[in-house]
């Protein structure tokens, strides 16, 4: 719940904290490794309650975006996950793939997606690719994040765009990014889908008219 998020990682740091304090030895860097992981939780599930009020009072925009730009300046970004360099990255996106949206949910929802497809990589194959696609075809921006991952159980898939829900129980995020992803595409008038397997991997894929309604 978001009170239970909210305190969670605060209650954790006042403990470590405290222990902190009463450590004769003073171990600093056990605290300070453990005392971040928290600030980092924090941080993440409060840009998300940032982003879904911004997703439902925001009007939708009509901008010129290159979706190849976009995905590159989204991917910059992220280079504070570590496991960003550990995976290979297969884009197929063309450089003339532009289309008149809402900048910043769709910086939303590709942030989004991507960011699921680094932490769920499967980083003990020995291939851990992610693949992002994009095309326009007959009116439709169809746009996919497909990876070689963890996967997720057919019985999961209906669920994971729910609030609050995490398919996998050491995922240090919120499980609001799917939630919030989902809102924003609703929004945008598109739809969201999801393909995955255990073990093998997962694709999600965002499509949205181009004609005007
Ligand atoms: N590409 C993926 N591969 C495997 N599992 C995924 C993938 N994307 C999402 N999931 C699963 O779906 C759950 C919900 O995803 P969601 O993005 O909503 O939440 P989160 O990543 O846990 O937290 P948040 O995005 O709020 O930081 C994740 O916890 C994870 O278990
Ligand atoms: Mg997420």
């Amino acid at each position: 719940s978001v009170s239970h998020d909210l305190k969670a990682p605060l209650s954790s740091i006042q403990g470590l904290l405290n222990v902190a304090r009463l450590d004769k030895n003073n171990n600093a860097s056990v605290y300070y490794d453990r005392i971040e992981k928290s600030v980092d939780k924090l941080d993440n599930f409060i840009k998300d309650i940032i982003d879904f009020s911004k997703n439902s009072r925001l009007e939708l925009k009509q901008e010129k975006i290159n979706v190849r730009d976009l995905v590159e300046e989204v991917k910059e970004g992220l280079s504070y996950l570590n496991e960003k360099n550990k995976i290979k990255w297969l884009d197929e996106i063309p450089a003339d793939v532009t289309i008149i949206s809402d900048k910043s949910r769709l910086i939303f929802i590709v942030n989004n997606l991507i960011t699921n497809a680094i932490r769920y990589a499967d980083l003990t194959k020995k291939d851990p690719y992610v693949k992002i696609t994009a095309k326009i075809e007959k009116g439709n921006f169809i746009f996919a994040v497909i990876d070689n991952g963890q996967g997720i159980e057919k019985q999961y898939h209906k669920k994971i765009f729910d609030m609050f829900y995490r398919a996998n129980t050491y995922s240090t995020g919120s499980g609001l990014g799917l939630y919030i992803v989902k809102e924003s595409v609703m929004k945008l008038g598109g739809e969201i889908e999801i393909q995955s397997e255990l073990k093998l991997g997962t694709t999600i894929t965002f499509t949205m008219s181009l004609q005007p309604k």
